[in-house]
């Protein structure tokens, strides 16, 4: 295994203790944050529907090619690239991919931090008794434009990060997926549950799920496609960082498609919270809305305040959202730090400690850019930087991950590497075929459409 010591690296337990971090990892904001603002802002179901297609036939080609790459060469992305085609300039993708997720981790974290400070809200009782969409609203924005406080819940959620991420893989990431998520999945049940049988529920129901199919336009697949690598965690190499620590016993085909489900059916009750919610909310409607980046956080306070119990109810899922987020600010950390203790040399904790506090320093213009300081707000740097890194280069990423599976380092060398724990993989042929051709060309195409709009 690699070049640095067992310790340093550390492998996983079992295959379902991979599951559970993989999951953690893509299980987050991702899914119940930024997934209903996609939602809201193209065009309703249409994009639930380009968004399911995204993941059966794209995001699913790119995880098992993460997972195949980082299990067969054991290594970060850089490594990874390096050790199959050494002196290439292939290492260049694992380098993007290593940057990436410094800059989302920055941006991520802000995110991470409101749901930080709308636990402590909740705690002290902010929202207690009947919450109306105003109070909401203005509860919102005032926190998110006060300076002192994002930056405070910045920096406490990239201290916890690193101070986990240095105490290695193993004691770190697993202990904190496997007891809490499932928690978190019964909450979040609870939730669809109360916003299905809303007075009004039905609006938020059909602009959800009922499709219009003449809305569908370029736009709308590329950020369906986007969201499909931002969460599963694909397309900068963590899938492949943690495909690393996978035993040649376990089945890559079963794990890939166990991950890419959960996630999905996080992101899909997270919509059946939020629409329902929101369009039942007197003055609200389809019509003329438009999702802001804090949809989430104005829409939950709503929800929980009509659920019995729901200072406690709020209280447990402000907590396991915030170790949600955790789990994935944890791996978005894991890459670069990976990356300095493999090819660097250097000591886990000082590589933590090093790229965590670059990711506070690059993380400052995004969380003041909600209304704290006037002219970041105006330039909208947190959806810039979430538009560039989140949608664009995980693209991009995912493109040339597909490119070197299928034409460098040849699909006939990934199946032996699949075969690997699974004797039998029923939907090679299509996988075979995604890889090659889907994937990249219909990632590659939309790029360039989308380059072509943006100019
Ligand atoms: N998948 C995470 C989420 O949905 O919250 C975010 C993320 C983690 C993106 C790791 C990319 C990544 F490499």
């Amino acid at each position: 295994m690699g070049s640095v010591s067992e310790k340093d690296r550390g492998s996983w337990g079992s295959k379902i203790a991979f599951i559970f971090a993989a999951s953690g990892s893509a299980i987050g904001l991702g899914s119940i944050w930024r997934f209903p603002i996609m939602v809201g802002t193209n065009g309703g179901a249409i994009f639930v529907f380009a968004y399911i297609l995204a993941v059966i036939l794209i995001g699913f080609t790119v995880m098992l090619a993460e997972l195949t790459i980082g299990r067969h060469t054991q290594k970060n992305p850089v490594g990874a690239f390096n050790s199959i085609k050494p002196h290439t300039p292939w290492k260049a993708v694992g380098y993007m991919g290593v940057a990436t997720g410094v800059f989302i981790l920055s941006y991520y974290s802000v995110v991470a931090g409101w749901a930080l400070g709308y636990l402590y809200k909740t705690i002290t009782g902010v929202f207690r008794g009947e919450v109306s969409w105003e109070l909401s609203d203005h509860v919102f924005a005032h926190f998110a434009a006060n300076p002192i406080e994002v930056l405070i819940c910045l920096f406490i959620i990239i201290g916890l990060t690193t101070f986990v991420i240095s105490k290695g893989v193993r004691e770190g990431i697993e202990r904190w997926s496997k007891v809490l998520m499932p928690l978190l999945f019964a909450l979040i049940i609870s939730l669809a549950i109360r916003a299905l049988t809303l007075r009004g529920a039905g609006t938020g129901i059909s602009f959800y799920l009922k499709p219009d199919f003449a809305k569908l336009n370029a736009n709308i697949l590329f950020f369906a496609v986007g969201q499909a690598f931002f969460s599963l965690s694909l397309g900068m190499g963590t899938m492949m960082t943690y495909g690393s620590y996978i035993s040649k016993k376990d089945n890559l085909v079963s794990s890939a498609g166990w991950v890419c489900f959960s996630d999905s059916l996080v992101a899909f009750l997270a919509g059946i919270i939020i629409f329902p919610t929101l369009f039942a909310t007197p003055g609200i409607n389809p019509e003329g809305f438009k999702a802001e980046i804090g949809l989430m956080f104005q829409v939950l306070p709503l929800i929980i305040s009509k659920i019995p119990g729901g200072y406690i109810f709020g209280v447990l899922f402000f907590m396991l959202l915030l170790v949600a987020a955790l789990t994935s600010t944890i791996s978005l950390l894991e890459v670069p730090t990976a990356f300095l203790v493999d090819e660097r040399k250097w000591k886990r904790r000082k590589a933590a400690i090093f790229i965590g506090a670059l990711s506070f320093l690059l993380g400052i213009p995004s969380a003041l850019s909600n209304g704290g300081v006037s002219f970041l707000t105006r330039l909208g740097v947190m959806v810039k930087m979430d538009l560039i890194f989140g949608n664009i280069m995980l693209a991009v990423g995912a493109f040339f991950i597909c490119i070197f599976l299928a034409y460098s380092w040849g699909v006939s060398n990934a199946l032996k590497e699949i075969a690997s724990g699974n004797k039998i993989f029923k939907v090679k042929p299509i996988w075979v075929f995604n890889i090659k051709f889907l994937a990249p060309f219909a990632v590659i195409t939309i790029l360039i459409f989308i380059i072509g709009i943006a100019r």
